[in-house]
């Protein structure tokens, strides 16, 4: 324990007087108090808290990112860090629950007060879905409004920098292309996989033409499902139409830097690629976490509004539904798993390369 006595008050340091004397319900102010809105507004309070937190942890992460050389302790700290931010939006789906001990009857009696006030002008959510990486283009608008057309000012300003500077998913990708890996001495990674993945359809073909437990129909099905799969792969292999589909929005990572995360998927067994494979599951789970948000507060607009418009002017729960899907960012990397491939099939490394990749690869020679 330190011997150092601070004069600091629990109440000063967390600045309580402030915090604890900003519920203000405008029901009360109007003299027509409604019970419900200490928590309708406690609850926003929380959320704008933890988004802070959130803002604070994927600031510091994107400054590790923008780093020249990121060495393992980083890929650490960061997964760490992506993981605590995954607990937060835990909380944050669940905190809903406690808001739906709210009726939709109990929400009417103030509703009327808070319009035309709105989770779309939460300025540190769109905050995050910019740094991570949602760009306007990318957005299901309402109206042909622009979401920042709810900010002014400095807010605005802050907002349009922000997309317009790298966000995560920029330097995610970035990182992942610099991964020294995908040639390593005489070992071509793309080369090996593909020349796998074929010896894996071929075998699954054998396998059905020799099946004794399925008739000439069947097995003429199961060929020609195989066979789709082999155009999928070869569509994987094809840099052109890899491009093409980043033109047409259907793919967002680069060629690259998908061929680099399907190396640290396949080999994630390989001690210096473990925690790059933590951290992109992290992604994903961050990214399937906010699609889990936004289907919660889907669900609870359905009880609490059903099918009225949103006090900001949307549609309501049409606008929210369309958002879960498209506004996702880290699907490509999730969708590396109908890339994969079984241990058996997976081309051995050399062991000059295993020994390699067994140590710290900023401690290389
Ligand atoms: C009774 C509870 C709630 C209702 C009825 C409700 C309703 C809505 C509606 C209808 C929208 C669409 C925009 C509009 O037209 O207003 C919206 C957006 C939003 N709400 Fe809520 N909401 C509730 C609680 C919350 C809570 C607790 C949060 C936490 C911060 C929140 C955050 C947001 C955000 C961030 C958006 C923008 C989403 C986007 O554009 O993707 N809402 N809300």
């Amino acid at each position: 324990m330190s011997d150092k006595t601070s004069s600091v008050h629990y109440i000063d340091y967390l600045d309580l007087d402030k915090i604890l004397d900003a519920q203000n319900p405008l029901s009360t102010e109007n003299n027509n108090e409604a019970h419900e809105e200490m928590l309708f507004i406690i609850i926003h309070q929380t959320y704008e808290l933890w988004f802070k937190q959130i803002i604070h942890e994927i600031t510091s992460i994107m400054d590790l990112f923008k780093k020249e050389q990121i060495d393992e302790d980083n890929v650490g700290l960061i997964v760490g860090r992506i993981g605590r931010v995954n607990k937060i939006l835990e909380v944050l789906v669940k905190q809903l629950d406690i808001l739906e001990t709210m009726t939709s009857l109990d929400f009417l009696e103030f509703r009327n007060y808070l319009s035309p006030a709105s989770g779309f002008q939460s300025h540190q959510f769109r905050k995050i879905e910019v740094m991570l990486g949602l760009k306007i283009n990318n957005r299901h608008q309402f109206g042909g409004c622009p979401y920042h057309s709810q900010f002014e000012g400095d807010k605005k300003k802050e907002i349009i920098e922000i997309e317009e500077s790298v966000s995560l998913f920029d330097l995610v990708e970035k990182w992942l292309e610099r991964i020294p890996f995908l040639e390593m001495k005489d070992f071509n990674f793309i080369e090996k996989y593909q020349s796998a993945v074929w010896d894996m359809v071929s075998s699954e073909i054998d396998d059905i033409n020799n099946s004794s437990l399925l008739n000439e129909n069947d097995k003429k099905i199961r060929v020609k499902m195989i066979e789709e799969n082999r155009k999928y792969f070869e569509n994987v292999f094809n840099k052109e139409n890899h491009l093409n589909s980043i033109k047409e929005g259907t793919t967002k990572l680069s060629y690259k830097a998908t061929m680099s995360a399907l190396l640290i998927n396949l080999y994630r067994d390989q001690p210096i690629l473990h925690l790059p494979y933590r951290f992109l599951r992290e992604l994903v789970e961050m990214d399937h976490k906010i699609a889990s948000w936004r289907f919660r507060h889907v669900q609870m607009v359905e009880k609490m509004l059903g099918q009225k418009i949103g006090t900001g002017g949307s549609s309501g729960q049409g606008y929210l539904k369309k958002t879960v899907d498209q506004h996702r960012l880290f699907e490509d990397i999730a969708n590396i798993a109908t890339l994969m491939i079984s241990r058996a099939y997976l081309p051995e490394l050399p062991s000059a390369i295993k020994d390699e990749l067994g140590y710290n690869f900023t401690n290389k020679k």
